[in-house]
């Protein structure tokens, strides 16, 4: 039988459309270590299930010789599908076409599916690969990039959007995921940079690597940037589908329910001796953690960054939770400027996608020095407090050692809408602890006494006995229960399910104004 002659243009367009920049640039593609746009969105999405859209777009610039250059489709494809059955929308930039950069007809078509993903309520997924604005086309790049910003404001708290980066990312590039959720890179294949290391040298005369100035080391350890790093770029792929297991479509509903074979009523008899009996000795969280939740699964975000604190997800009885956690296996566990600002955002994105939040607290305080107070502590610190006290998502607290000083009020406490407030029997939660205050509240008996250092270590002793345990704050009501740390998981998990119909709200207002 013979084919209409125009479905076989239609056929010839697509399968032209589908080679992108022309099978030259997806080989030099292939030989820098990276996949195409196409075999990108075919690894994330459910299999068969991806619809494209806008394959037929095309620029409509003519100048610098761009008229004598359209591709089908332009440099991104757009379109949706699915990721365990669940819609998602996808934009995948083509580094084949004109190095990803984006111009007008790129940003409308991303602009599209974000419109649609809000308006029927879904996650937007973008894999980066792009040189940034279209230098031949000018301030309409600009301009494209600014509608994808707003779009990205607008949609934020509404749905999910998550972004890896897959390439170099310059520019315009960087802004788009930096309003964005969560930001995935692949180790030594992606690069973000506001500008590149030619425009670094010409302004502060440093030379620079692309990896030395916007890897996904340098991100997911110094800048924070980078929310999870990835070995390649089907790595980063997996985690974007796991992530997406954690979160509800939009912020009107909930997370996905996931039953497991997992008993609700475990107990964890290791838990009882995990904290040890000196109360400088480290231990980590992240092993209360696993012995704590379904499956000992733990899916922690910006693991290398701030590692004194630890947030993450995983699922208690099968519901979503989000955690978060001081580290006393890092510097103590203290709270400084990055790891206040890292939980406040992690705390933010679960209250506003409606995710329970479970923190563990065993913290010293804040961190003293003029390293902390010149870099603005006091504004970073406020930022945690502000979102804890914000969040009306259920908020579970398990004290597990020390609650000191400032730190106790902001880590999840009765005080901020704490809703169930659990402490183990080796909690210490006090103004601050024992030698400090000894120091302050003794300094003139000490200074007087024949042995300072004995009178010192007999005081210690005493507020210790009297303060440095959790039955002072249980008195007032400021911890609900004193548990045994075998119970946590099905205490934890009891109070979720009494608390899934929890209704709070916040006074009406524009918005709050979070101190940034
Ligand atoms: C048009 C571009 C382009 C761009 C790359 N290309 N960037 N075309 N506009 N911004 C084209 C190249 O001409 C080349 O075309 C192809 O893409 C591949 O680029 P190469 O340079 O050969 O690749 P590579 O060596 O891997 O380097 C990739 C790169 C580099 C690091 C991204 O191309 C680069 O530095 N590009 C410019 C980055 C930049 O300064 N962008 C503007 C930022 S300003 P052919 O035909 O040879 O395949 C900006 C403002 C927005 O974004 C601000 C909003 C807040």
């Amino acid at each position: 039988m013979t084919i209409n002659p125009k479905i076989v243009e239609l056929r010839e367009k697509r399968a032209q459309g589908r080679l992108g920049g022309g099978e030259e640039r997806i080989e030099a593609q292939h030989n820098r270590g990276r996949l195409t746009a196409r075999e990108r969105i075919d690894l994330l999405l459910d299999k068969g299930s991806f619809r494209e859209i806008d394959a037929f777009v095309v620029h409509r610039t003519n100048d610098f010789g761009l008229d004598k250059q359209k591709y089908l489709g332009d440099s991104v494809v757009t379109g949706w599908g699915t990721i365990s059955g669940r819609l998602v929308y996808v934009f995948s930039q083509d580094f084949t076409v004109f190095g990803g950069s984006l111009g007008e007809v790129h940003a409308e078509k991303i602009c599209k599916i974000m419109d649609m993903a809000m308006k029927n309520g879904a996650p937007v997924i973008g894999l980066n690969d792009s040189g940034g604005a279209r230098i031949q086309e000018g301030v309409v790049s600009l301009g494209g990039y600014a509608d994808i910003f707003l779009r990205n404001t607008l949609a934020s708290g509404v749905v999910p959007q998550i972004s890896a980066i897959m390439g170099p990312c310059a520019g315009g590039a960087v802004y788009s995921p930096a309003l964005t959720d969560f930001i995935l890179m692949v180790r030594n294949s992606s690069y973000m940079f506001v500008t590149g290391p030619e425009v670094v040298k010409t302004v502060t005369h440093e030379e620079v690597s692309f990896e030395e100035l916007g890897g996904a080391s340098v991100h997911s350890e110094v800048s924070g940037v980078c929310h999870l790093a990835a070995d390649s770029e089907a790595d980063a792929l997996y985690l974007i589908r796991k992530l997406l297991a954690y979160l509800p479509q939009n912020n009107m509903e909930d997370a996905p329910f996931v039953p497991n074979g997992d008993d609700p009523l475990r107990m964890e008899e290791a838990l009882d001796s995990l904290v040890p009996d000196e109360p400088g000795k480290p231990y980590d969280i992240k092993d209360a953690i696993r012995l704590i939740v379904d499956e000992g699964q733990f899916f922690e975000i910006q693991e290398a960054y701030a590692a004194n604190i630890v947030v993450g997800f995983a699922r208690l009885g099968g519901h979503s939770v989000g955690i978060v956690a001081n580290q006393p296996a890092v510097l103590a566990g203290v709270l400084d400027i990055n790891s206040s600002e890292k939980a406040a955002r992690f705390v933010r994105f679960c209250d506003a996608f409606n995710i329970p939040i479970v923190t563990f607290v065993d913290v010293p305080g804040f961190l003293p020095g003029t390293g902390q107070e010149h870099g603005g502590i006091i504004r970073s610190g406020a930022k945690l407090l502000y979102a804890y006290c914000e969040a009306t998502v259920p908020k579970l607290t398990v004290v597990t050692r020390k609650a000191y000083g400032g730190a106790y009020d902001v880590m999840s406490s009765k005080h901020i809408r704490g809703d169930v407030n659990l402490a183990w029997p080796s909690a210490e939660i006090a103004v601050m602890g024992p030698d400090g205050a000894v120091n302050i509240i003794f300094r003139k008996e000490l200074a007087q006494a024949e042995d300072p250092v004995q009178r010192k270590a007999e005081l210690v002793a005493e507020y210790r006995q009297k303060f440095a345990n959790p039955y002072i704050a249980a008195s007032r009501g400021y911890i609900d229960d004193i548990i045994e740390p075998r119970e946590t998981r099905p205490r934890l998990i009891n109070a979720l399910e009494m608390l899934s119909n929890k209704r709070d709200t916040n006074p009406p207002r524009k918005h709050g104004c979070i101190p940034l």
